[in-house]
């Protein structure tokens, strides 16, 4: 068959809420992609997945060790949407049995972990992209697009910003999975903002990140900041009424992050109301005060970036916000762009001295929904299909090594929060 229009074979990878996502490329598209295989030890994940791609036992497993001792190869690829902890230990066997993989964000949860991945990736000559989602959003990929075309200039400074918004923050990081970096392996910054810093070394193209600093705290969500009568749960909390945290709202009057809170729900499994009501009341990690939660990681923090050209950039992340928003702001020798995401649009500013004039702007706007990461989701696992059937990457193209430059900002900025230092971004080759 002729490699250029081939279908892409892979094998799910943990069947969670993102690798499903990816996954439904082959529902949507199935001329592109087929879901032979999945691995997953949850029975009931395992089970669900394989009803919806009807797959026989054979192509069912527990770890990827069992897929590639008992099967081998079975697929060209594998998505790999396990937790940040299990991504480099569940990749490894993928990659000596000759699988290409997309594996989630972030790569690794320790320098270490990512150079050893980008090792053995190198050592087996595969293929592993890496599922930054943003670089595939429109917004992103036009800013992009008008930065190498040379429209600003050379970047001077750049200027990102990540609210979260208050029931992203409390589901999220504060009640959920990635609330703690004793437990999920990663800090806010790697699992929430490794895509911003992703898109700063994206920006600055071959030049490296070179020098970083970095301060953050965990100022609010926590014990000593509860309000006066805050119950250990909403649904027995005497002020849930006025609280803007609380989970009752958020999760079942308003039903939002249902794939989280509820056991199973991407995979179609639906808990009754009365189910809901006790589980938030009891048992449920989700029911608990945003302020009486086991979580570790910070609420905000402030990222500076000196590169190698002398060119700098920041980025601040904010847990919490009214507004769930990205924002950007490049500066360069001859002009600028500035947007945010979810407003749909962004300006392009040059410098215009004719009598009257101070600048010209031009408004970019970009089409697309506000869901799946401004239209990224898609668009990613379109281009992994892409380039396994030998195509060129595309301009957004996360492979592996295009991704470590921004992990080494995310990795040494939290040593220098920690050890309060500016931190010198080792030199990788990335080529
Ligand atoms: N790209 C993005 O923008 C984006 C957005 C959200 C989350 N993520 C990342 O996606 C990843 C997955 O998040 P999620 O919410 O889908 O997680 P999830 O908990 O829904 O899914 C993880 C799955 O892995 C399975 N699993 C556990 N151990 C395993 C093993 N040894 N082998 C195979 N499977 C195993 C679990 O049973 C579970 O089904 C995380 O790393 C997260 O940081 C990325």
């Amino acid at each position: 068959m002729e490699r250029k229009n081939r279908q892409i074979t892979a094998v799910i990878v943990g069947a969670g809420h993102r690798a499903l996502i990816y996954a439904s490329l082959a529902e949507l598209h199935p001329e592109q992609l087929q879901i032979v295989g999945v691995v997953d030890p949850d029975p009931i994940r395992r089970e669900r997945t394989a009803n919806k791609f009807k797959l026989a036992p054979e192509a069912q497993f527990e770890s990827t060790e069992q897929l590639v001792r008992l099967a081998g190869k079975i697929a060209d690829a594998a998505i790999n949407g396990t937790m940040d902890a299990l991504h480099v230990e569940t990749t490894l066997p993928l990659l000596e049995a000759g699988y290409d993989v997309l594996l989630e964000k972030p790569i690794g949860t320790s320098e270490e972990q990512v150079l050893e991945l980008l090792e053995v990736a190198r050592r087996n000559r595969r293929t592993v992209m890496i599922c930054h989602v943003l670089r595939y959003a429109p917004f992103y990929a036009e800013i992009k697009k008008r930065v190498q075309a040379g429209v600003i200039g050379d970047i001077l400074t750049m200027q990102t910003a990540e609210n979260i918004s208050y029931h992203h923050m409390a589901v999220a990081f504060i009640r959920g999975k990635w609330s703690s970096e004793a437990k999920c392996g990663s800090s806010i910054l790697m699992s929430k903002c490794c895509h911003d810093l992703d898109l700063l070394a994206w920006m600055k193209g071959e030049v490296a990140p070179a020098w970083v600093s970095s301060f953050g705290a965990l100022t609010y969500f926590r014990p000593d900041r509860a309000p006066e009568g805050a119950g250990e749960r909403c649904l027995d909390c005497a002020i849930e009424p006025a609280c803007v945290y609380s989970a009752k709202k958020h999760y079942i009057e308003q039903e939002r992050w249902s794939s989280y809170v509820w056991p199973h729900h991407h995979l179609g499994i639906t808990t009754s109301h009365e189910r809901q009501m006790e589980s938030l009341l009891t048992d449920n990690p989700y029911g608990r005060c945003v302020w009486k939660c086991d979580n570790d990681v910070v609420d905000h923090q402030s990222v500076a970036v000196q590169f190698a050209d002398g060119s700098t950039a920041t980025h601040t992340l904010t847990g919490g916000a009214s507004k769930p928003s990205r924002r950007i702001h490049l500066i360069g020798t001859e002009g600028e762009i500035e947007g945010v995401m979810e407003d749909g649009y962004f300006v392009i500013r040059r410098p215009d001295p004719r009598k009257g004039h101070e600048y010209s702007e031009e408004r970019v706007a970009i089409n697309v929904s506000r869901d799946m990461h401004g239209g990224g989701d898609i668009r990613l696992i379109e281009d992994f299909v892409r380039v396994l059937r030998g195509e060129t990457p595309s301009l957004s193209s996360t492979a592996l090594e295009c991704s470590i430059n921004g992990h080494l900002i995310g990795f040494r900025a939290d040593r220098s929060m920690a050890e309060k230092t500016v931190v010198k971004i080792p030199e990788v080759d990335v080529q």
